[in-house]
């Protein structure tokens, strides 16, 4: 393989992960994609069956990984996660699931890699948190996929809903991928206009304080329905994550709400949660500050609070009995 190939190690290859290399192998960004898993079965089985659509996909390798890919790798994604079980509490599976990552981040650190990783296991704001401590505290190369896709979800339920194209919608869902995350009112706008200049013209809905809350509340209950429907969600973060790997190895310097540590910035410190950032080779190359409005300011600290209580248990269960690092 010549040095100058972009390779991806994808660690996970469950719903999302799998998800995550259909589309990354359409989309000719990398010359090389490495599929870990713990089940060495479900990564060979599902390397075959991505091969069998080599002769339909541009020029690519497709390989099941091991952790020497990760000397080299340009990018790493993480979406190996446990799932909950019945009687697990959300606390056991975040436990759980930061030991996964702090092995993983362990492996990736043996072998000297340099690559930039993006965490999507969840919850990923506190996983995102795990991976950066984990590695000493590189908040730039170490981020999560964090409300990128909520962002999305904003943007089509926005675009239906006026009947605009999905390109001239620009909106951002900020803070926890979660019940906490709020969506940013005060930084959407459509056809260049704010939102608060555009709805009164728009004549789409009668109420349209009343579908904004709507829309608002559908996109933060996006994951629940779809989870109802068939188990997990795939597609759209597989999407997602295709998005922020293009910012990556094409040094695209987008503006993308991936989560990242804080320090200091919208008053907030040692946390992980979305804003606006841009995204580029090195990973963050910036975390974009804007002044929100107060209503907004007082919706992401909360968001805030509610990660850093989330990040005090994890401290507080490393010291007990069930927490196995
Ligand atoms: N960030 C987002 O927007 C977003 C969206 C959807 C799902 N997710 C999260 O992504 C994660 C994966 O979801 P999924 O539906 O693919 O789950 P899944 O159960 O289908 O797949 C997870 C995979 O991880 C593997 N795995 C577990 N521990 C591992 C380890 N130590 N090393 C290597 N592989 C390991 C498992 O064998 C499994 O194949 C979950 O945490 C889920 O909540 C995040």
């Amino acid at each position: 393989m010549p040095n100058n190939t972009r390779k991806v190690v994808v660690i996970g290859a469950g719903a999302v992960g799998t998800a995550y290399c259909y589309a990354l192998a359409q989309s000719g960004l990398a010359d090389h994609i490495a599929l870990i898993d713990k089940n060495s079965s479900l990564a060979h089985g599902n390397v075959l069956d991505l091969r069998h659509g080599l002769p339909f996909l541009p020029s690519l390798t497709i390989t099941v990984g091991t952790p020497e890919d990760y000397q080299d790798a340009d990018l790493i994604v993480i979406t190996a996660g446990a799932a909950q079980k019945p009687g697990q509490t959300r606390m056991d599976l975040l436990s759980m699931n930061a030991a996964i990552i702090r092995a993983i981040m362990q492996d990736i650190q043996t072998q000297a890699s340099q690559a930039v990783i993006i965490i999507a296991t969840n919850p990923v704001d506190v996983m995102t948190y795990v991976a950066i401590q984990s590695a000493g505290g590189d908040r730039g190369r170490i981020f999560g996929s964090g409300t990128v896709l909520d962002s999305a979800r904003f943007r089509q339920m926005l675009s239906s809903r006026c009947g605009v194209d999905i390109q001239n919608v620009h909106a951002y869902i900020l803070g926890e991928h979660g019940d906490s995350e709020l969506a940013a009112w005060s930084m959407t706008h459509i056809a260049g206009m704010p939102i608060d200049d555009y709805c009164p013209i728009c004549g789409t809905c009668e109420d349209w304080k009343l579908e904004r809350r709507q829309i608002e509340k559908a996109v933060r209950d996006s994951a629940y329905h779809i989870i109802d429907y068939k188990g997990a969600t795939n597609w759209a973060i597989g999407l997602a994550l295709t998005r922020i790997t293009r910012a990556v190895l094409r040094d695209t310097h987008s503006v993308l709400t991936v989560s990242t540590l804080l320090d200091g910035e919208y008053g907030l410190k040692d946390v992980c949660l979305s804003v606006p950032c841009i995204v580029s080779a090195k990973g963050i190359e910036k975390v974009i500050e804007s002044k929100l409005p107060l209503h907004e300011q007082d919706l992401l600290s909360n968001s805030a609070n509610v990660l850093e209580t989330a990040i005090k248990e994890i401290r507080w269960n490393r010291f007990s009995n069930n927490y196995n690092l």
